[in-house]
Protein backbone atom coordinates (compact mmCIF):
# COMPACT_ATOMS: atom_id res chain seq x y z
CA UNK A 1 0.00 0.00 0.00
CA UNK A 2 2.63 2.57 1.06
CA UNK A 3 4.77 1.58 -1.89
CA UNK A 4 1.73 2.77 -4.32
CA UNK A 5 1.32 5.64 -2.63
CA UNK A 6 4.93 6.38 -3.07
CA UNK A 7 5.52 5.63 -6.97
CA UNK A 8 2.83 7.61 -7.55
CA UNK A 9 4.49 10.35 -5.64
CA UNK A 10 7.50 10.06 -7.42
CA UNK A 11 5.86 10.04 -10.70
CA UNK A 12 3.54 13.51 -9.85
CA UNK A 13 7.03 15.30 -8.51
CA UNK A 14 8.50 14.33 -11.57
CA UNK A 15 6.02 15.37 -13.82
CA UNK A 16 5.52 18.69 -11.69
CA UNK A 17 9.02 19.23 -12.27
CA UNK A 18 9.18 19.21 -16.46
CA UNK A 19 6.76 21.32 -16.31
CA UNK A 20 8.05 23.85 -14.62
CA UNK A 21 10.90 23.97 -16.61
CA UNK A 22 8.34 23.67 -19.53
CA UNK A 23 6.91 26.86 -18.49
CA UNK A 24 9.90 29.07 -17.43
CA UNK A 25 10.13 28.69 -14.42
CA UNK A 26 8.70 28.77 -10.37
CA UNK A 27 6.50 31.81 -11.41
CA UNK A 28 4.33 29.85 -13.90
CA UNK A 29 3.85 26.42 -13.42
CA UNK A 30 1.57 25.18 -15.75
CA UNK A 31 -1.74 24.65 -13.19
CA UNK A 32 -1.71 28.68 -13.26
CA UNK A 33 -0.60 28.91 -16.54
CA UNK A 34 -4.23 30.27 -18.31
CA UNK A 35 -6.62 28.21 -20.81
CA UNK A 36 -6.73 29.44 -24.14
CA UNK A 37 -10.18 29.73 -26.04
CA UNK A 38 -10.13 26.81 -29.20
CA UNK A 39 -12.38 25.46 -31.69
CA UNK A 40 -10.80 22.35 -31.63
CA UNK A 41 -12.78 19.48 -31.17
CA UNK A 42 -11.31 17.89 -27.82
CA UNK A 43 -11.56 21.03 -26.16
CA UNK A 44 -14.51 21.01 -23.11
CA UNK A 45 -15.51 23.62 -21.07
CA UNK A 46 -16.76 26.03 -22.57
CA UNK A 47 -13.91 25.36 -25.43
CA UNK A 48 -11.07 26.29 -23.25
CA UNK A 49 -7.98 23.93 -23.46
CA UNK A 50 -5.02 24.17 -21.30
CA UNK A 51 -1.25 23.70 -21.92
CA UNK A 52 1.10 20.56 -21.00
CA UNK A 53 4.11 19.98 -22.58
CA UNK A 54 6.27 20.22 -26.15
CA UNK A 55 3.64 22.75 -27.24
CA UNK A 56 0.63 20.15 -26.85
CA UNK A 57 -2.66 21.31 -25.12
CA UNK A 58 -5.15 18.90 -23.74
CA UNK A 59 -9.07 19.32 -22.55
CA UNK A 60 -8.16 18.84 -19.15
CA UNK A 61 -6.49 21.56 -16.35
CA UNK A 62 -3.54 20.07 -14.45
CA UNK A 63 -4.85 18.53 -11.64
CA UNK A 64 -2.69 20.61 -8.73
CA UNK A 65 -3.85 18.35 -6.09
CA UNK A 66 -1.74 15.30 -7.34
CA UNK A 67 1.76 16.80 -6.98
CA UNK A 68 0.72 19.61 -4.41
CA UNK A 69 -1.70 17.87 -2.04
CA UNK A 70 -4.97 18.87 -1.34
CA UNK A 71 -3.97 21.92 1.06
CA UNK A 72 -6.67 21.76 3.45
CA UNK A 73 -6.69 22.70 6.82
CA UNK A 74 -3.69 21.98 9.02
CA UNK A 75 -2.09 19.29 10.68
CA UNK A 76 -3.31 18.25 14.13
CA UNK A 77 -1.60 18.95 17.04
CA UNK A 78 -0.85 16.06 19.39
CA UNK A 79 -3.29 17.04 22.14
CA UNK A 80 -5.92 17.04 19.49
CA UNK A 81 -4.54 13.60 18.17
CA UNK A 82 -4.72 12.19 21.79
CA UNK A 83 -8.35 14.03 21.95
CA UNK A 84 -9.77 12.09 18.93
CA UNK A 85 -7.85 8.57 19.81
CA UNK A 86 -10.20 6.93 22.73
CA UNK A 87 -11.23 3.75 21.05
CA UNK A 88 -11.15 0.63 22.88
CA UNK A 89 -10.54 -2.28 21.91
CA UNK A 90 -12.15 -5.72 22.75
CA UNK A 91 -9.33 -6.86 24.52
CA UNK A 92 -9.35 -3.71 26.83
CA UNK A 93 -6.52 -2.09 25.03
CA UNK A 94 -7.19 1.82 25.85
CA UNK A 95 -9.80 1.70 27.96
CA UNK A 96 -9.24 4.20 30.99
CA UNK A 97 -8.11 3.64 34.52
CA UNK A 98 -11.16 3.57 36.77
CA UNK A 99 -13.90 2.22 38.35
CA UNK A 100 -17.30 2.16 39.69
CA UNK A 101 -19.95 -0.43 41.29
CA UNK A 102 -22.99 -1.84 39.74
CA UNK A 103 -24.84 0.44 42.86
CA UNK A 104 -23.20 3.43 42.07
CA UNK A 105 -24.10 2.62 38.09
CA UNK A 106 -27.95 2.20 39.93
CA UNK A 107 -28.11 5.86 41.07
CA UNK A 108 -26.57 7.33 38.35
CA UNK A 109 -28.55 5.83 35.57
CA UNK A 110 -31.67 6.59 38.01
CA UNK A 111 -30.89 10.03 37.71
CA UNK A 112 -29.41 10.76 34.19
CA UNK A 113 -30.86 8.11 32.25
CA UNK A 114 -33.54 6.29 33.19
CA UNK A 115 -36.06 9.25 31.81
CA UNK A 116 -35.56 8.21 28.44
CA UNK A 117 -34.42 4.64 28.77
CA UNK A 118 -36.96 3.54 31.16
CA UNK A 119 -36.65 2.06 34.73
CA UNK A 120 -33.75 -1.02 34.52
CA UNK A 121 -32.92 0.28 31.09
CA UNK A 122 -36.36 -1.81 29.82
CA UNK A 123 -37.47 1.25 27.62
CA UNK A 124 -40.53 1.86 26.72
CA UNK A 125 -40.12 5.75 26.42
CA UNK A 126 -39.59 5.37 22.75
CA UNK A 127 -35.63 5.27 23.56
CA UNK A 128 -33.34 1.97 23.03
CA UNK A 129 -34.25 -0.87 25.08
CA UNK A 130 -30.39 -1.85 26.65
CA UNK A 131 -31.74 -4.63 29.00
CA UNK A 132 -34.09 -7.86 28.61
CA UNK A 133 -35.18 -9.13 25.40
CA UNK A 134 -32.95 -11.86 25.62
CA UNK A 135 -34.68 -14.07 28.56
CA UNK A 136 -37.64 -15.85 26.35
CA UNK A 137 -37.02 -18.94 25.31
CA UNK A 138 -38.90 -21.22 22.83
CA UNK A 139 -40.70 -24.56 24.08
CA UNK A 140 -37.72 -26.92 23.96
CA UNK A 141 -36.24 -23.83 26.31
CA UNK A 142 -33.25 -22.41 24.35
CA UNK A 143 -33.03 -18.64 24.47
CA UNK A 144 -33.97 -16.95 21.40
CA UNK A 145 -31.43 -15.35 19.76
CA UNK A 146 -30.88 -13.43 16.87
CA UNK A 147 -29.02 -16.63 15.19
CA UNK A 148 -31.19 -18.84 16.29
CA UNK A 149 -33.93 -16.91 14.99
CA UNK A 150 -33.03 -16.84 11.41
CA UNK A 151 -32.57 -20.43 11.54
CA UNK A 152 -35.75 -20.79 12.34
CA UNK A 153 -38.07 -18.13 10.78
CA UNK A 154 -41.79 -18.83 12.45
CA UNK A 155 -40.36 -17.55 16.09
CA UNK A 156 -40.92 -14.16 16.84
CA UNK A 157 -37.33 -12.20 16.98
CA UNK A 158 -36.32 -11.02 20.19
CA UNK A 159 -35.43 -7.38 20.41
CA UNK A 160 -31.75 -6.59 20.01
CA UNK A 161 -30.69 -5.07 23.28
CA UNK A 162 -26.97 -5.06 24.81
CA UNK A 163 -27.78 -8.45 25.61
CA UNK A 164 -29.30 -9.95 22.46
CA UNK A 165 -27.40 -8.12 19.67
CA UNK A 166 -24.19 -6.67 20.67
CA UNK A 167 -20.59 -8.27 20.59
CA UNK A 168 -18.31 -6.72 22.58
CA UNK A 169 -18.71 -5.08 26.11
CA UNK A 170 -16.10 -2.51 25.45
CA UNK A 171 -17.84 -0.50 22.78
CA UNK A 172 -20.50 0.30 25.63
CA UNK A 173 -18.14 2.02 27.88
CA UNK A 174 -16.82 3.88 24.86
CA UNK A 175 -20.47 4.39 23.82
CA UNK A 176 -21.64 5.41 27.04
CA UNK A 177 -18.85 7.75 27.53
CA UNK A 178 -18.55 9.45 23.89
CA UNK A 179 -21.99 9.45 23.23
CA UNK A 180 -24.62 9.64 26.27
CA UNK A 181 -26.79 11.11 28.34
CA UNK A 182 -27.81 12.21 25.00
CA UNK A 183 -28.11 15.96 25.72
CA UNK A 184 -24.61 16.09 27.60
CA UNK A 185 -22.22 13.70 25.84
CA UNK A 186 -18.82 13.64 27.13
CA UNK A 187 -20.15 14.66 30.73
CA UNK A 188 -19.37 11.74 33.05
CA UNK A 189 -16.15 10.62 34.81
CA UNK A 190 -14.36 7.75 33.75
CA UNK A 191 -15.56 6.55 36.96
CA UNK A 192 -19.05 7.16 36.42
CA UNK A 193 -18.99 5.59 33.05
CA UNK A 194 -17.39 2.22 34.86
CA UNK A 195 -20.33 2.30 36.85
CA UNK A 196 -22.82 2.78 34.44
CA UNK A 197 -21.32 0.16 32.18
CA UNK A 198 -21.60 -2.39 35.27
CA UNK A 199 -25.17 -1.52 36.30
CA UNK A 200 -26.14 -2.15 32.26
CA UNK A 201 -24.44 -5.73 32.08
CA UNK A 202 -25.65 -6.33 35.83
CA UNK A 203 -29.02 -6.10 34.26
CA UNK A 204 -28.64 -8.07 31.22
CA UNK A 205 -27.45 -10.69 33.54
CA UNK A 206 -23.82 -11.24 32.42
CA UNK A 207 -21.50 -13.33 34.12
CA UNK A 208 -18.10 -12.53 34.25
CA UNK A 209 -15.08 -15.05 35.13
CA UNK A 210 -18.44 -17.15 36.49
CA UNK A 211 -19.06 -14.30 38.92
CA UNK A 212 -22.54 -13.12 39.08
CA UNK A 213 -22.41 -8.84 38.79
CA UNK A 214 -24.36 -8.34 42.51
CA UNK A 215 -24.87 -4.91 43.60
CA UNK A 216 -21.26 -4.33 45.35
CA UNK A 217 -19.94 -5.86 42.03
CA UNK A 218 -16.90 -3.13 40.62
CA UNK A 219 -16.04 -3.14 37.34
CA UNK A 220 -12.58 -2.15 35.57
CA UNK A 221 -11.20 -1.70 32.51
CA UNK A 222 -9.42 -5.51 33.56
CA UNK A 223 -12.90 -6.86 33.99
CA UNK A 224 -14.77 -5.29 31.32
CA UNK A 225 -12.15 -6.75 28.86
CA UNK A 226 -13.29 -10.34 29.94
CA UNK A 227 -16.78 -10.00 29.41
CA UNK A 228 -18.08 -11.90 26.60
CA UNK A 229 -21.38 -11.38 25.75
CA UNK A 230 -23.99 -13.84 24.74
CA UNK A 231 -24.51 -12.86 21.03
CA UNK A 232 -21.08 -12.23 20.89
CA UNK A 233 -20.82 -15.70 18.66
CA UNK A 234 -23.93 -15.11 16.90
CA UNK A 235 -22.77 -13.30 13.90
CA UNK A 236 -22.57 -15.18 10.79
CA UNK A 237 -20.32 -15.11 8.52
CA UNK A 238 -17.85 -14.84 11.55
CA UNK A 239 -15.36 -12.78 10.47
CA UNK A 240 -13.19 -13.10 13.49
CA UNK A 241 -9.47 -15.02 13.83
CA UNK A 242 -7.98 -16.93 11.13
CA UNK A 243 -11.01 -18.49 9.55
CA UNK A 244 -12.85 -14.91 9.08
CA UNK A 245 -11.60 -14.83 5.37
CA UNK A 246 -12.64 -18.40 4.23
CA UNK A 247 -15.83 -17.75 6.33
CA UNK A 248 -16.96 -14.73 4.20
CA UNK A 249 -16.48 -16.52 1.10
CA UNK A 250 -18.43 -19.39 1.64
CA UNK A 251 -21.24 -17.23 3.10
CA UNK A 252 -21.31 -15.44 -0.38
CA UNK A 253 -20.69 -18.63 -2.14
CA UNK A 254 -23.95 -19.91 -1.44
CA UNK A 255 -26.32 -16.72 -1.76
CA UNK A 256 -29.46 -18.78 -2.34
CA UNK A 257 -29.06 -20.25 1.30
CA UNK A 258 -27.45 -16.80 2.72
CA UNK A 259 -28.78 -13.94 0.65
CA UNK A 260 -31.94 -15.25 -1.11
CA UNK A 261 -31.87 -16.20 -4.42
CA UNK A 262 -33.85 -13.03 -5.97
CA UNK A 263 -31.86 -10.83 -8.20
CA UNK A 264 -32.05 -7.34 -8.52
CA UNK A 265 -32.88 -6.24 -11.62
CA UNK A 266 -34.87 -3.70 -13.56
CA UNK A 267 -37.75 -4.69 -15.98
CA UNK A 268 -37.29 -7.01 -18.63
CA UNK A 269 -33.90 -8.25 -17.77
CA UNK A 270 -32.87 -11.48 -18.38
CA UNK A 271 -31.33 -13.95 -15.73
CA UNK A 272 -27.60 -14.28 -17.73
CA UNK A 273 -26.55 -17.29 -16.19
CA UNK A 274 -29.56 -19.24 -17.47
CA UNK A 275 -30.62 -19.66 -20.92
CA UNK A 276 -30.79 -16.35 -21.35
CA UNK A 277 -34.52 -15.89 -22.15
CA UNK A 278 -35.49 -16.75 -18.42
CA UNK A 279 -37.07 -13.61 -16.84
CA UNK A 280 -34.87 -13.08 -13.59
CA UNK A 281 -36.47 -13.36 -10.68
CA UNK A 282 -36.90 -9.47 -9.13
CA UNK A 283 -37.20 -8.50 -5.66
CA UNK A 284 -40.43 -6.71 -5.05
CA UNK A 285 -39.55 -3.69 -2.54
CA UNK A 286 -41.54 -4.43 0.06
CA UNK A 287 -42.91 -0.78 0.98
CA UNK A 288 -42.48 1.31 -1.77
CA UNK A 289 -43.12 4.74 -0.61
CA UNK A 290 -46.08 5.63 -2.71
CA UNK A 291 -49.08 6.72 -0.51
CA UNK A 292 -47.34 10.34 0.12
CA UNK A 293 -49.12 13.11 0.98
CA UNK A 294 -48.63 15.31 -1.15
CA UNK A 295 -47.62 13.41 -3.47
CA UNK A 296 -44.49 13.60 -5.09
CA UNK A 297 -43.82 16.19 -7.90
CA UNK A 298 -42.23 14.56 -11.13
CA UNK A 299 -42.37 17.86 -13.19
CA UNK A 300 -38.43 19.32 -13.30
CA UNK A 301 -39.32 22.81 -14.25
CA UNK A 302 -40.29 25.83 -12.28
CA UNK A 303 -44.15 26.18 -12.63
CA UNK A 304 -44.74 29.09 -15.16
CA UNK A 305 -45.64 32.67 -13.67
CA UNK A 306 -49.49 33.09 -13.76
CA UNK A 307 -49.99 36.86 -14.13
CA UNK A 308 -52.49 38.07 -11.61
CA UNK A 309 -55.22 39.32 -13.63
CA UNK A 310 -56.88 40.94 -10.28
CA UNK A 311 -54.05 43.65 -10.42
CA UNK A 312 -53.93 45.94 -13.77
CA UNK A 313 -50.78 46.91 -15.50
CA UNK A 314 -50.89 50.01 -14.65
CA UNK A 315 -51.35 49.64 -10.78
CA UNK A 316 -47.93 47.41 -11.00
CA UNK A 317 -46.16 50.01 -12.53
CA UNK A 318 -47.98 52.51 -9.94
CA UNK A 319 -46.56 49.94 -7.10
CA UNK A 320 -42.97 49.77 -8.20
CA UNK A 321 -42.74 53.42 -9.02
CA UNK A 322 -44.83 55.91 -7.16
CA UNK A 323 -46.56 54.01 -4.23
CA UNK A 324 -43.58 55.01 -2.16
CA UNK A 325 -44.53 58.74 -1.76
CA UNK A 326 -47.91 58.48 -2.59
CA UNK A 327 -49.53 55.90 -0.63
CA UNK A 328 -49.79 58.82 1.95
CA UNK A 329 -49.51 62.71 2.31
CA UNK A 330 -46.63 62.43 4.51
CA UNK A 331 -43.75 63.67 1.84
CA UNK A 332 -46.17 66.05 0.84
CA UNK A 333 -47.47 64.09 -2.04
CA UNK A 334 -51.50 63.95 -3.24
CA UNK A 335 -52.11 60.94 -1.10
CA UNK A 336 -53.94 57.68 -3.79
CA UNK A 337 -57.57 57.52 -2.20
CA UNK A 338 -57.73 60.91 -0.64
CA UNK A 339 -60.27 62.68 -3.00
CA UNK A 340 -60.12 65.61 -1.59
CA UNK A 341 -56.63 65.99 -2.28
CA UNK A 342 -56.94 64.82 -6.14
CA UNK A 343 -60.12 67.42 -6.42
CA UNK A 344 -58.16 70.44 -5.40
CA UNK A 345 -55.37 69.29 -8.21
CA UNK A 346 -57.76 68.14 -10.86
CA UNK A 347 -59.00 71.99 -11.60
CA UNK A 348 -55.69 72.78 -13.38
CA UNK A 349 -57.30 68.87 -15.89
CA UNK A 350 -56.02 66.60 -16.87
CA UNK A 351 -53.19 67.26 -19.48
CA UNK A 352 -51.63 69.74 -16.68
CA UNK A 353 -51.69 67.01 -14.27
CA UNK A 354 -49.99 64.16 -16.88
CA UNK A 355 -47.67 67.16 -17.87
CA UNK A 356 -46.56 67.23 -13.91
CA UNK A 357 -46.07 63.47 -13.73
CA UNK A 358 -44.02 63.72 -16.47
CA UNK A 359 -41.51 66.52 -16.01
CA UNK A 360 -41.42 67.11 -12.08
CA UNK A 361 -42.93 69.59 -10.22
CA UNK A 362 -41.52 70.57 -6.35
CA UNK A 363 -40.39 67.34 -4.20
CA UNK A 364 -42.03 65.53 -7.35
CA UNK A 365 -39.25 63.64 -9.87
CA UNK A 366 -40.24 63.57 -13.81
CA UNK A 367 -42.24 60.42 -13.91
CA UNK A 368 -41.53 59.45 -10.73
CA UNK A 369 -37.83 59.16 -10.75
CA UNK A 370 -38.09 56.47 -13.44
CA UNK A 371 -36.53 57.37 -16.61
CA UNK A 372 -37.62 53.91 -18.31
CA UNK A 373 -41.57 54.74 -18.06
CA UNK A 374 -43.17 55.21 -21.32
CA UNK A 375 -45.28 58.85 -21.59
CA UNK A 376 -47.95 56.26 -22.29
CA UNK A 377 -47.19 54.10 -19.10
CA UNK A 378 -47.45 57.30 -17.69
CA UNK A 379 -50.48 58.31 -18.61
CA UNK A 380 -51.90 55.34 -17.36
CA UNK A 381 -50.67 55.30 -13.87
CA UNK A 382 -52.13 58.59 -13.59
CA UNK A 383 -55.76 57.80 -14.71
CA UNK A 384 -55.26 54.91 -12.34
CA UNK A 385 -54.29 57.61 -9.60
CA UNK A 386 -57.21 59.14 -10.05
CA UNK A 387 -59.86 56.66 -10.81
CA UNK A 388 -58.75 55.22 -7.20
CA UNK A 389 -58.98 58.71 -5.43
CA UNK A 390 -62.62 59.54 -7.05
CA UNK A 391 -66.17 58.85 -5.29
CA UNK A 392 -67.27 55.71 -6.99
C1 LIG B 1 -32.67 12.48 26.33
C2 LIG B 1 -32.79 11.07 26.16
C3 LIG B 1 -31.62 10.19 26.58
C4 LIG B 1 -30.95 10.16 27.78
C5 LIG B 1 -31.20 11.03 29.02
C6 LIG B 1 -29.98 9.10 27.67
N1 LIG B 1 -30.05 8.52 26.43
FE1 LIG B 1 -28.99 6.89 25.80
N2 LIG B 1 -29.87 7.03 23.99
C7 LIG B 1 -30.77 8.00 23.62
C8 LIG B 1 -31.01 7.90 22.20
C9 LIG B 1 -31.92 8.79 21.38
C10 LIG B 1 -30.21 6.83 21.74
C11 LIG B 1 -30.08 6.33 20.30
C12 LIG B 1 -29.05 7.19 19.65
C13 LIG B 1 -28.81 6.78 18.23
O1 LIG B 1 -29.14 5.65 17.85
O2 LIG B 1 -28.22 7.60 17.51
C14 LIG B 1 -29.54 6.31 22.89
C15 LIG B 1 -28.69 5.20 22.86
C16 LIG B 1 -28.05 4.68 23.96
C17 LIG B 1 -27.30 3.46 23.96
C18 LIG B 1 -27.12 2.54 22.75
C19 LIG B 1 -28.31 1.64 22.65
C20 LIG B 1 -28.29 0.73 21.43
O3 LIG B 1 -28.66 -0.43 21.57
O4 LIG B 1 -27.90 1.20 20.35
C21 LIG B 1 -26.80 3.30 25.21
C22 LIG B 1 -25.94 2.16 25.70
C23 LIG B 1 -27.24 4.42 25.99
N3 LIG B 1 -28.01 5.25 25.19
C24 LIG B 1 -26.92 4.61 27.31
C25 LIG B 1 -27.33 5.73 28.04
C26 LIG B 1 -26.89 6.01 29.39
C27 LIG B 1 -25.97 5.15 30.20
C28 LIG B 1 -27.49 7.19 29.76
C29 LIG B 1 -27.32 7.96 31.04
C30 LIG B 1 -25.99 8.36 31.37
C31 LIG B 1 -28.31 7.63 28.64
N4 LIG B 1 -28.18 6.71 27.63
C32 LIG B 1 -29.10 8.74 28.69
C33 LIG B 1 -31.38 8.90 24.44
C34 LIG B 1 -31.02 9.17 25.75
C1 LIG C 1 -40.10 60.84 -4.41
C2 LIG C 1 -41.49 60.93 -4.14
C3 LIG C 1 -42.42 60.78 -5.33
C4 LIG C 1 -42.50 59.79 -6.21
C5 LIG C 1 -41.62 58.54 -6.31
C6 LIG C 1 -43.59 60.09 -7.07
N1 LIG C 1 -44.17 61.25 -6.74
FE1 LIG C 1 -45.71 62.14 -7.65
N2 LIG C 1 -45.60 63.65 -6.36
C7 LIG C 1 -44.70 63.78 -5.35
C8 LIG C 1 -44.92 65.00 -4.66
C9 LIG C 1 -44.11 65.51 -3.47
C10 LIG C 1 -45.95 65.65 -5.30
C11 LIG C 1 -46.54 66.99 -5.00
C12 LIG C 1 -45.74 68.01 -5.71
C13 LIG C 1 -46.22 69.40 -5.42
O1 LIG C 1 -47.44 69.55 -5.16
O2 LIG C 1 -45.40 70.27 -5.51
C14 LIG C 1 -46.35 64.74 -6.37
C15 LIG C 1 -47.35 65.00 -7.23
C16 LIG C 1 -47.79 64.20 -8.26
C17 LIG C 1 -48.90 64.45 -9.14
C18 LIG C 1 -49.77 65.69 -9.12
C19 LIG C 1 -49.21 66.70 -10.05
C20 LIG C 1 -49.92 67.98 -9.98
O3 LIG C 1 -50.09 68.55 -11.06
O4 LIG C 1 -50.36 68.40 -8.88
C21 LIG C 1 -48.99 63.40 -9.98
C22 LIG C 1 -50.01 63.21 -11.09
C23 LIG C 1 -47.95 62.50 -9.60
N3 LIG C 1 -47.24 63.02 -8.57
C24 LIG C 1 -47.72 61.30 -10.25
C25 LIG C 1 -46.72 60.48 -9.93
C26 LIG C 1 -46.45 59.26 -10.64
C27 LIG C 1 -47.23 58.76 -11.86
C28 LIG C 1 -45.42 58.68 -10.04
C29 LIG C 1 -44.76 57.38 -10.39
C30 LIG C 1 -44.41 57.15 -11.77
C31 LIG C 1 -45.02 59.52 -8.93
N4 LIG C 1 -45.85 60.60 -8.91
C32 LIG C 1 -43.98 59.26 -8.10
C33 LIG C 1 -43.75 62.85 -4.97
C34 LIG C 1 -43.48 61.71 -5.66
Amino acid sequence: MFKLDHKLMVAGVALALSSTLLFGGSSADSSTLPGKYSSQPGAIDGGVIYPRKDGVHTAYRYNEQSTKGVNFGRLPTANEIAAWDVDALPDGTGLPEGEGSVEEGDELFETQCASCHGDFGGGGNGYPQLTGGNQSKDENGVIITLKNQRLQPGMAAPTRTIGTYWPKATTLFTYIRDAMPYATPKSLSANDTYALTAYILAQNQIVIDGEKMTDEYVLNAEKLAKVVLPNNNGFYPNIDGPEGPANVKAFFADRAKNIGSGTRCMTNCKDPGMDGKTEATVMKIGYEMKDVVPPYAYARDLPPEVEDKSVSKAEKLYNANCKVCHATDMLGAPAVGSIAAWDALMVKGFDKVLYNAVNGMGGMPPKGGNEDLTPSEVRDIVGFMINSSKKH
